[in-house]
């Protein structure tokens, strides 16, 4: 097990330079289970729940090798249609096997995902998108097995009724071979179902209405493996942005795609940062403490959920206080309790947190209880004064690539450990 060691109380100042989007890729890599092949996805981030997605689709017969940045996925010759509890269990997100198997082989087999650290988190939307194209899906074992009845998948009209990034996915990759038309509306507008949309299309799918909540799909026969590069990852991106302006530093962040940042820049000018935005990059300084500003989390465009945590935590310093309300998981607040450790002052209420900037936050050892909680610890610590020691960092590390290193890079004073504590 490893352990952070931070000594607080120095700015960030340097440059950083942003990997690809770790939603993105896991959304990128099942498309090879749609056409055998070679496929070479560049700009994919080197980190754990990379490696999970690839022993799955190793466990499938895809053969699957991070080199650097570029991933090689050989799906020539598929050996499975199961996805076991072992890799679900790891990541809610080796669901997205689903819908590819399905429309291609006719046939799926997947563990159902359980709850998370944020409360629990349905498939239920994914099971009636595959359902609506002519699905038969039992649940049994804890598995859910799915067939296409007459072999293929059949196109139709299916509506989300809550914009869910992840249905969007499966269903999507599961029409490009359904037989006939399909349309799906309110889509979710997030950069990487608009990513993976485009590298369908690359592949030979039929797609109109790329990047709006509506897609008219024609279905096709067959389709063919292609290369891809993986956007930028906008929420690690959001993470070294508030960690500069929390220190306040001064960074500048590199490969990024503002526009996938609106909400997120939108918050940290009206705090006070100074942010200097081009096509690429993004350059953050702050010289003072910030003014409160209050979130509430939404579908893209709107402020992500997964970057609110780390808001938390810069509001620690501001000079009011702030609320951060989190409308997509209500009770994704598990990690208020360990700022609470470092000295901060924050009530929890439903869906919501209010954070009363100005107590002091001195160093404390605290626990990582999800990826983006993990986040906002690293951040308070790197606020507080003295050590902290953050524990379970494997959550950290399943969504930024050497987050020690890049930071250290910046001036802090992070460090790895090994703990037996657990
Ligand atoms: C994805 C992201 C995750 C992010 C989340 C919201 C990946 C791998 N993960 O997760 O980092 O926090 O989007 O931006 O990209 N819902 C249902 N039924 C379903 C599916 C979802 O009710 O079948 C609900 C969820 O409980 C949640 C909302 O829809 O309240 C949005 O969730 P969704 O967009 O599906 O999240 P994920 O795809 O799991």
């Amino acid at each position: 097990m490893d352990k952070f060691v931070i000594d607080g109380g120095r700015r960030l100042q340097g440059s950083v330079t942003i990997s690809g989007a770790k939603n993105a890729s896991l959304a990128l890599m099942p498309t090879c289970l749609l056409a055998p092949g070679i496929y070479h996805l560049r700009n994919t981030p080197n980190n754990r729940d990379v490696w999970t997605f690839s022993r799955l689709l190793g466990s499938l017969g895809v053969h699957a090798e991070l080199n650097g940045n570029t991933l090689f996925l050989d799906s020539s010759n598929i050996t499975s249609y199961e996805a076991p509890y072992e890799h679900v269990k790891k990541m809610r997100a080796s669901i997205y096997v689903l819908g590819p198997l399905l429309a291609r082989f006719g046939q799926a087999r997947v563990s159902l995902p359980g709850g998370c650290n944020f409360g629990p988190r349905p498939v239920d939307l994914h099971l009636k998108g595959l359902e609506r194209l002519g699905a038969t899906i039992e649940v049994e074992g804890g598995y859910i097995i799915a067939t296409a009845p007459k072999g293929r998948l059949q196109g139709a009209h299916f509506h989300f009724d809550i914009s869910s990034v992840g249905a969007s996915v499966n269903i999507l990759m599961a029409a490009v071979l359904a037989e006939g038309h399909t349309t799906l509306t309110n889509v979710a507008l997030e950069p990487e179902v608009t990513a993976l949309a485009r590298m369908l299309v690359k592949m030979g799918a039929k797609i109109e209405g790329i990047g709006t909540t509506t897609l008219e799909i024609d279905g096709v026969d067959t389709m063919h493996p292609t290369d891809e590069e993986t956007i930028p990852d906008r929420i690690e991106a959001a993470t070294y942005l508030i960690a500069a302006a929390a220190t306040k530093g001064d960074v500048l962040v590199r490969n990024v795609n503002p526009y996938h940042l609106t909400a997120v820049i939108q918050a940290l000018e009206d705090s006070g940062a100074e942010l200097d935005v081009n096509a690429d990059t993004i350059r953050i300084s702050m010289a003072e403490d910030p003014k409160p500003v209050d979130i509430a989390t939404a579908p893209y465009p709107g402020y992500p959920t997964d970057a609110q945590a780390q808001w938390a935590a810069y509001m620690l310093h501001c000079t009011g206080a702030a609320r951060v309300r989190d409308h997509i998981y209500p009770t994704r607040f598990g990690y208020v309790s360990e700022l609470i450790r470092l000295g901060a002052k924050i009530d929890t209420d439903e869906g919501q947190c209010v954070v009363f900037g100005g107590s002091k936050l001195t160093g404390a050892t605290v626990m990582s209880s999800d990826l983006r909680a993990s986040a906002s610890l690293v951040i308070a610590a790197m606020m507080a004064e003295g050590q902290s020691e953050i524990l379970r960092v494997y959550h950290i590390d399943r969504g930024y690539e050497n987050i020690e290193a890049r930071l250290t890079a910046m001036g802090a004073s992070i460090r790895r450990e090994q703990t037996e504590e657990y």
